[in-house]
């Protein structure tokens, strides 16, 4: 078994095969570029996810994106990552990061860990953001750092893949 290397990070499962991490974005989340951009910058939805595509196939992972406005289609697809035995998960929730217990329930029952991403920083918003039903099951949340916070969130996914390879271990590990 080959593993392109590219000086970064080479990441293999411990399945062996290339690492496999989906990313999900949440309702409105299409709208980025034109939506908000004092909140969210003027980065487009295809902007983000091209970047994290590219990132992924540099470091010999496959990276999936997904998007939908509605909430039992995050879920249909939380159950198919299952299924395609998805290593892990980037997800910002959006609007249904305060609202959906059945979203969070999905995630738990996957057992895939996941890293929460938030691109305006929730805890300086609105009182009706401070609260995340996914921040106590998350490997770890990043919020407020715009686009960048995707990246920084596929490179954790990336790192822990390949820590999770050499260690022999499917431990999730926690950066706090
Ligand atoms: C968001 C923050 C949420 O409160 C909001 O509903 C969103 C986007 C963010 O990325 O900052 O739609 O998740």
């Amino acid at each position: 078994m080959t593993t392109k290397r590219t000086g970064r990070i080479a990441a293999k499962s411990v399945s062996g095969l290339h690492s496999h991490v989906l990313v999900l974005h949440g309702p409105n989340l299409n709208l980025l570029g034109s939506r908000e951009p004092k909140h969210y910058g003027f980065a487009t939805l295809d902007d983000i996810n091209r970047a994290l595509v590219s990132h992924g196939e540099a470091a010999g992972a496959r990276v999936e994106t997904f998007q939908h406005n509605h909430e039992g289609a995050l879920i249909d697809r939380v159950h198919q990552a299952s299924r395609d035995h998805v290593d892990f998960i980037v997800i910002n929730p959006a609007g249904y990061t305060h609202t959906s217990v059945a979203l969070r329930d999905a995630l738990a029952a996957s057992a895939i860990p996941f890293v929460e991403v938030h691109l305006s920083n929730i805890y300086a918003r609105e009182s009706f953001r401070h609260h995340s039903y996914f921040s106590d099951l998350a490997v770890g949340v990043v919020s407020g750092l715009g686009a960048h916070g995707y990246e920084l969130a596929l490179e954790y996914a990336l790192r822990h893949l390949q820590n999770r390879t050499s260690h022999g271990s499917q431990k999730t590990e926690k950066t706090h």
